[in-house]
């Protein structure tokens, strides 16, 4: 199939915040037990962490790391995880069904980021807590006046405060499994409250509050409107989460997870707008997408798989340790050209999660780190789209999705920067290969100068389901796209069901 676009530097969306590839670690199965922090493995640092670990999270390039969790926040004590580690409590963690054992907290989180380059963006406990505690840990960790707090994150090493510029009021409480969930008026007079109170102790944070845990809960878009005519002054932020994945074996279905991010994305959008319009204000709430990904949360028979197999309280159990297959990648590819397409009202986004757990990257006690199949979309997209988001429409091929309607085949974004041109563009039809023709003249002119083709990435298997195992870790990669230049017409060759970055200068 032909599919046709114009690359027109003038279409631009917005400049991309960097946010917009953050990260997700929460504690959770071996995430960080077991996953970062594993004191005994070969490869681990004199603070525990695995150093393999460390190199990887670094080439997938996220930028912030929202942390600690998750449905796991919702009953932490922020408290348990600083001072002398063999002082600190065990505790049992609802949202898992596993044991805390606390060796990891705040100072150790922050120094794995600082080891991988990634900022922190922390989420406070609004599920069995309320204003003080955020508060606390706000003084914990962004004061510099000399208080109780602040003394004790000396005594615990650590003078100059962390300086934490986003946090999060609480996670998902809109989802009934969440510790302490409450209604929409509820928590938007909780979170309004708790925000005005942390900007009287730092005006420069930036605060997300809770959206929607899924657009498919029934009570999306009320729950926006809600939390935002409570919150409205009061925040930056406001969040969506949102996990894909194939269903009763339709991967066509499955590939149009992208148009149903959109029009999440543009929903929210509207009602925020809606919020602002009724206030007659010009402030424009951003969009968080602090939880994206693909996960096998429901399987066949209509169970979870989100609870340990273990009986207990099991430490560090695995737990949502999805295997990402090469469909998966495509999907998950598309996902991030959604994320970028709507650059204007999406300023920070986290993949969740990061290792092991609905992860890119997947650890072996003991042994090996490897790369899934998601990594490379992630690892590519974060390094070339740097600068401006500018919107490619395509003329394409249509097929048809029970839920969305007749869908393009092939999707697409650009980013443009002071050293050229990057296209990320993915086939979602399951049976045609398409050959896209972009019209590169609008961008030759505006430059002054003809483009070539500098760098490609193709990701596409012919085994839909192949995917990276301990015993076969590098079984799916990206190798070469077919693509080149020919006077001012870009064209790339695309098999079905699969992902291209081709760089321009
Ligand atoms: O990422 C896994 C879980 O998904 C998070 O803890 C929760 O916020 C969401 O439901």
């Amino acid at each position: 199939n032909a599919a046709a676009a114009r690359l027109d530097p003038h279409h631009d969306i917005a400049d991309i915040d960097r946010r917009l590839f953050g990260g997700f670690v929460e504690h959770l199965g071996r995430h960080i037990y077991d996953g970062i922090f594993e004191p005994g493995h070969p490869s681990a640092d004199d603070e525990g962490f695995r150093t393999d670990v460390i190199a990887l999270v670094e080439e997938l390039g996220v930028s912030t790391i929202r942390y600690p969790g998750g449905n796991f926040v919702s009953g932490y004590r922020w408290e348990d995880g600083i001072g002398p580690k063999d002082e600190r409590p065990r505790r049992l963690d609802l949202a898992w069904h596993s044991t805390e054992t606390n060796e990891v907290g705040l100072h150790e989180f922050q120094a794995w980021l600082d080891r991988v380059g990634s900022e922190l963006m922390l989420a406070v406990n609004l599920g069995t807590r309320g204003t003080q505690e955020a508060l606390e840990l706000l003084e914990y960790a962004n004061v510099e006046a000399q208080t109780a707090w602040t003394d004790r994150r000396a005594a615990n090493g650590r003078e100059t405060p962390f300086g934490v510029k986003m946090w999060c009021l609480g996670n998902e409480m809109d989802g009934p499994w969440q510790v302490g969930h409450k209604n929409a008026d509820d928590y938007g007079k909780l979170a309004s409250q708790t925000a005005k109170a942390m900007r009287m102790i730092d005006p420069g944070v930036e605060l997300v509050v809770c959206g929607s845990s899924a657009r498919s809960m029934p009570t999306f878009g009320a729950w926006e409107r809600t939390v935002l005519e409570h919150t409205f002054d009061d925040v930056d932020f406001i969040s969506c989460h949102s996990y894909y994945q194939e269903q009763g074996g339709n991967a066509q279905e499955f590939l149009a997870s992208g148009v149903d991010m959109a029009r999440f994305i543009e929903s929210v959008v509207a009602i925020a707008d809606a919020v602002a319009a009724t206030r007659k204000s010009d402030k424009r709430i951003m969009i968080s997408f602090d939880e994206w990904n693909v996960w096998y949360l429901h399987n066949e028979e209509g169970g979870q798989n989100d609870k340990p197999a273990e009986q207990g309280w099991p430490v560090a159990p695995r737990l949502l340790e999805d295997q990402y297959h090469a469909l998966d990648a495509v999907v998950f590819g598309d996902l991030l050209i959604t994320l970028l397409q709507h650059a204007d009202r999406v300023r920070s986004a986290s993949l969740a999660q990061l290792v092991n757990v609905i992860a890119p990257i997947m650890t072996e006690p003991g042994g090996p780190a490897w790369r899934q199949t998601t990594f490379f979309p992630f690892s590519i997209t974060s390094r070339l789209a740097q600068g401006r988001a500018i919107r490619v429409p395509v003329e394409s091929a249509t097929f048809a999705s029970a839920a969305h309607g007749q869908v393009a085949a092939v999707n697409a974004v650009a980013t443009l920067d002071d050293e050229g041109v990057s296209l990320f563009v993915v086939n979602r039809s399951t049976t045609d290969a398409a050959t896209l023709r972009v019209d590169l003249a609008p961008l030759v002119r505006a430059l002054g100068r003809p483009v070539e083709v500098v760098e490609t990435h193709l990701l596409h298997d012919d085994d839909l389901y192949a995917a990276n195992t301990l015993g076969e870790p590098g079984r799916v990669s990206v190798r070469r796209a077919a693509a080149s230049v020919d006077g001012e017409e870009l064209s790339i060759e695309l098999p079905a069901v699969s992902w291209a970055a081709v760089r321009l200068a």
